[in-house]
């Protein structure tokens, strides 16, 4: 920890900070599910897939940066273990040595940035709400909508052509 004149106390930077690993570690196992099925996946798909899972993990892989460096600006230490990240994360791993077929992959990502997601969204009420951190707060919705937007991709994969998406309803 170390010694800042920011406008927030050390009890808030250290809580902020805890959230922060939290998200840090859930963010690593989503990149890490994400890598293995670019790596393993197969199908009609599998080019568009592995394209599309190479794009999304180098985008996570560059979230899992600026969210370390944001816990470092607080004054803290960024966990970088892949123990830690395990324990940190509310997002499990995958089993070792079972690939899903395709649809499956795409589904679990789906789940996994959903799960972010909602993690993100309860950080970003607890850390504007209740600590005052709004540079956090916004750092993080940004970083939420980042996910959305992956999120809706997976999903498209998904989609069957007939399929009718959730919107305006034009029932009477
Ligand atoms: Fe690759």
């Amino acid at each position: 920890m170390e010694k800042l004149n920011i406008a927030l106390n050390e009890d808030t930077r250290k809580s902020v900070s805890d959230q922060l690993n939290s998200i840090l570690s859930a963010e690593h196992v989503l990149y890490i599910k994400t890598r293995n099925y670019h790596w393993n996946v197969v199908g009609p798909q599998f080019y568009s897939l592995h394209e599309l899972f190479e794009a999304q993990y180098t985008a996570l892989s560059e979230s899992i940066d600026e969210i370390a460096e944001r816990i470092r600006s607080l004054g803290y230490n960024a966990v970088g273990t892949m123990g830690e990240f395990l324990k940190l994360s509310n997002l499990k791993e995958e089993a070792p040595r079972t690939y899903p077929d395709a649809g499956e992959m795409v589904a679990r990502l789906v789940e996994g940035h959903e799960n972010n997601i909602r993690a993100l969204r309860e950080a970003i009420d607890m850390i504007g709400d209740e600590c005052h951190d709004e540079g956090t707060a916004d750092f993080l919705t940004g970083k939420m909508e980042e996910h959305e937007k992956m999120a809706w991709m997976l999903r498209s994969f998904l989609a069957g052509p007939s399929t009718e998406t959730s919107g305006p309803s034009t029932a009477k």
